[in-house]
């Protein structure tokens, strides 16, 4: 038996036992949670009992998850698609030395980031101006990694912003940098294109729309342009000065860039300080991944819990539910970490995946997500593993009172989703409500809550630079672990590049350049309809 199969058949073995029942035996709050640097992470409401925990651990074990950690820490190419180290670590852990290809990359990191913080501070003071003197807004244009992170971090640490406002702009859609623009002034405000590659088409044509606004009212746009990008030859051919250029290397995913110049946007916005405490938190959260054994590792629980939901209870997709409003992108920026990493149908050898890969990541802030779509969550009839977040305690001292409703609403859920309402209970409502016979029966029957619904929740002190980097590196850490025991590589995505393909051969099409024989029928019907005038 394989330990997939332990884990299947202790599943099958335990079907119908409720999580509820779990909790008879011992503490079992203590002893299926994690505390670690200030978190706490409780997976106790999951139908994971000790004999499934230690399975699920000798499934990582077996899958190798320790050797291909450190493999990931010390430069190793486990890329093996893109042939390319995956250092993303790196960059938080700017004291470190480390060698790809025989070389330490260190000493250029640390003058990159030397050079990125020196220019933050130039911004921030004023020093680096628009034409219209010192820089009130800055403007990211990027896509997938080179937005969701500074744009989900910038959110989370809005209550540290204290320099130039940040504006992220994504989407080829002209409406976005139209409407982005639109209220800014073009002599005070930073252009920062981030693009690892430099040719995505959508940045690159924000970046153009961007530069023609820009130039209608300032007389040297290029000065007030800076590029963030891995192809120092197309940031120059873009027109952008060298000294305005901050480069990275090939083993920083897109979406694992935010750490690093990718987070240019993020630090001019709530300055170095803040942004060395994010990466404070990341490389404490790494120096745990490394260090705590596998059952007190919080990465790799987090990871083992997705597993056992996902390819072994069968739940196809997993919502995010922060409650916390500036956490608000968190699922967006999750939905790339996780889908982009996990989302393959083959494995590192190339042969076709025999177990499900990673799951639909969705969600949105609680308390919003409760008037929305937990009621399908709590009583439709498909199972939706919930992963909740809560800070201790949030930003306005002065509405603590406002807090402390999120939270209860936040321990509610998870409450009632592990308890739910029988029958009988829904019976003493209707009877409550003076109701009885054929009609409280019918009314009782739709006030059921099945329960017996898995959630996880992780409990931090505050939303600070330092837990928001701690949170983050949880995450990137959770995929890593789950790739590693499905088998698969979590840092390429070659799964997004067929439509980018057919999106370059369609647009000649609907300018009518080429013609659109040799598409599919209900492609070429659109397309007249597209090119069609009424
Ligand atoms: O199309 C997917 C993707 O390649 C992501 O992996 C990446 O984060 C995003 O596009 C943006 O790429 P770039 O930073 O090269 O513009």
């Amino acid at each position: 038996m394989t330990p997939w199969d332990d884990l299947r058949y202790h599943h099958a073995a335990h079907a119908g036992r409720p999580i509820l029942e779990l909790f008879e035996r011992g503490d079992r709050a203590a002893h299926f949670s994690i505390r670690a640097d200030g978190m706490l992470f409780d997976y106790s409401k999951t139908a994971i009992d000790a004999h499934a925990r230690d399975l699920l651990i000798r499934l990582a074990e077996a899958s190798g998850v320790a050797a291909r950690r450190e493999a990931m820490f010390t430069g190793e190419k486990i890329n093996e698609t893109e042939g390319r180290a995956v250092l993303h670590t790196a960059l938080r852990n700017l004291d470190g030395a480390i060698e790809v290809d025989g070389k330490d990359v260190m000493p250029e990191v640390r003058e990159t980031y030397a050079r990125m913080e020196a220019f933050a501070r130039d911004v921030r003071a004023g020093r680096v101006t628009g034409q219209g003197g010192r820089i009130s807004d800055i403007v990211n244009i990027g896509i997938g990694g080179s937005d969701l992170g500074p744009a989900m971090a910038a959110l989370a640490l809005a209550p540290h912003a204290d320099g130039p406002r940040a504006h992220f702009v994504s989407n080829v859609d002209g409406a976005h940098v139209h409407d982005v623009l639109a209220p800014l002034d073009p002599e005070t405000t930073l252009i920062i294109v981030a693009s690892k590659t430099f040719t995505t088409i959508e940045t690159m044509t924000n970046a153009e729309t961007a530069r023609k606004w820009m130039a209608a009212k300032v007389a040297e746009p290029a000065a007030q342009f800076a590029a963030v990008s891995t192809a120092l030859d197309r940031t120059t051919e873009f027109g952008i000065p060298a000294e305005r250029v901050l480069g990275f290397a090939d083993w920083v995913g897109g979406r694992y860039s935010v750490w690093g110049p990718v987070g240019l946007s993020l630090m001019i916005a709530v300055g170095p300080e803040n942004f060395a405490a994010f990466l404070k938190g990341g490389a404490a959260m790494d120096a745990h991944f490394r260090d705590a054994p596998f059952a007190e590792n919080m990465p790799v629980m987090l990871a083992l819990v997705g597993i056992w939901h996902n390819q072994i209870c069968g739940h196809a997709t997993r919502a995010v539910l922060p409650y916390d409003q500036r956490l608000s992108r968190l699922p967006a920026y999750l939905q790339q970490l996780e889908m982009e990493s996990n989302g393959k149908r083959v494995a590192m050898d190339g042969t076709a995946l025999d177990i499900h890969s990673g799951p639909v990541v969705w969600g949105e802030p609680g308390t919003n997500g409760q008037h929305a779509f937990y009621q399908l969550i709590h009583q439709g009839t498909r199972i939706v593993p919930c992963e909740f977040l809560l800070a201790r305690e949030g930003h306005e001292p002065d509405l603590a009172h406002q807090h402390r409703l999120l939270a209860a609403n936040c321990l509610a859920q998870a409450e009632a989703l592990l308890r739910g309402r029988s029958l009988a209970e829904a019976r003493a409502l209707m009877e409550a409500k003076g109701l009885n016979g054929d009609e409280l029966e019918r009314q009782a029957r739709h006030r059921v809550f099945p329960g017996d619904r898995p959630s996880t929740t992780l409990l931090y002190p505050k939303l600070t630079p330092f837990t928001l980097g701690q949170i983050v590196a949880l995450y990137e850490h959770r995929v890593f672990v789950e790739g590693v025991i499905l088998g698969i590589n979590s840092f390429d995505q070659w799964g997004v590049e067929l439509g980018k393909e057919l999106a370059g051969a369609l647009e000649p099409i609907l300018s009518g350049r080429e013609d659109a024989a040799g598409k599919d029928a209900s492609t070429r019907m659109m397309v007249d309809y597209l090119r069609s005038e009424d």
